[in-house]
């Protein structure tokens, strides 16, 4: 039976952060004891791109600091911890085995049993953990570098996926467009600089970019189309990338386009369901355009809106450790430990309670 009060330790490794954190349930509800990330940037910066095998290698480097680190910060010992949780996809591999094996292990040592945790959920979750008051429903829009999705949630562990992308996600198309501009890693925050400078100075240019699917009748998102938009539009009109008012306007430009499309479906998604509140989580929910918009947006509609701060929206383990404590608490079937395997494709699937 399910303790009423309980600590969870929780294990993030599914790319190229280092993560642990240690959340505390009792009877004032969840309470954030520890969260520590180890960034990989600067490694990644030399080759533009996370090296799945780099990766995994900082990680084996990093990751026994990062649980002292977290466990040291909530005051607490191994032995003190009642659950450990892990994400176990989806993800690149060997990132993925790094913290898996490590939270085997651990359970082991401890003889605690382990949660294998879906990353998408701890995302969906990320902004219920500092709104535990949230009216609900909520429609959810998580925008990560490998996914993005539109969810319906009725009650924690009680939601329905109703639109995801076709082809390129949200954080993808920002950092293929980063890289077609020849931008810093990681793309996604540069392109937002260079669109906040564009925003700020008075000639910008909007080169008014397709709004992809905006008015198909469904919920689902297209990003690789506007990522190709940008590259004709380079092209064709031979513009120099490396002049700063261009780059400007081109981040500009497919910043306008890809928030438009996620900020009218979700808005359109939300009235459809009948949602009382929406939330916005996910690495591209750091952006302050689509927060700012899709937050003035939703109050126009009378709804309440709810975002992480900046650093749960980015990759951590207190998101997990809080998707772990709602698969807790809706009844969750440990499994053995050598049934416990990672999986870089996991699929999100709709759970909905009768
Ligand atoms: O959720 P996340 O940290 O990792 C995944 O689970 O994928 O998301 C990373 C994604 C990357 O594509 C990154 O470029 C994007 O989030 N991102 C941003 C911003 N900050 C991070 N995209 C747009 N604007 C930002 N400020
Ligand atoms: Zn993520």
């Amino acid at each position: 039976m399910l303790m009423r009060n309980y600590k969870i330790l929780a294990i993030e490794s599914s790319c190229d952060e280092t993560a642990a954190a240690v959340l505390i349930k009792n009877r004032a509800g969840f309470r954030a004891a520890s969260n520590v990330v180890a960034s990989q940037i600067k490694l990644h910066e030399k080759t533009g791109g996370v090296v799945p095998e780099v990766a995994a290698r900082a990680h084996i480097q990093k990751i026994g600091l990062v649980v002292r680190q977290a466990l040291t910060r909530a005051s607490l010992r191994l032995a003190e911890i009642d659950y450990v949780a892990v994400t176990v996809g989806p993800g690149l591999t060997p990132s993925l085995l790094v913290g898996t094996e490590y939270a085997k292990a651990l359970a082991t040592a401890s003889g605690k049993p382990l949660i294998a945790e879906n990353h998408m959920l701890g995302h969906l979750y990320s902004a219920l953990l500092h709104a535990p008051k949230m009216p609900m429903p909520s429609m959810n829009l998580i925008v990560s570098g490998g996914h993005t999705y539109l969810i319906f949630l009725r009650q924690p562990g009680d939601f329905k996926i109703i639109g995801q992308t076709v082809d390129d996600a949200a954080g993808e198309a920002f950092d293929k467009v980063a890289k077609m501009l020849k931008l810093d890693y990681p793309g996604g925050p540069e392109v937002a600089k260079w669109a906040e400078r564009a925003e700020k100075s008075r000639g910008a240019v909007d080169y008014n970019f397709p709004r992809p699917m905006l008015h198909a009748k469904n919920y689902d998102f297209s990003f690789a189309g506007l990522k190709t938009a940008v590259l004709y539009k380079i092209k064709n009109d031979r513009l120099n990338i490396r002049d700063p008012k261009v780059r400007a306007n081109l981040c500009w430009s497919f910043q306008n386009a890809e928030v438009d499309v996620l900020v009218l479906k979700t808005l359109r998604a939300a009235k459809e369901f009948g949602a009382k509140s929406i939330t916005l989580s996910g690495g591209v929910a750091a952006n302050k355009q689509l927060r700012a918009v899709l937050g003035a947006s939703a109050k126009k509609a009378g709804l309440k809106f709810f975002v992480p701060d900046f650093t749960m929206c980015t990759d951590n383990a207190l998101m997990i450790a809080h998707a772990a404590a709602i698969r807790l608490e809706n009844g969750y079937k440990f499994p053995a430990l050598g049934k416990i395997k990672v999986d870089p494709n996991l699929e999100l699937i709709d759970r909905v309670r009768k």
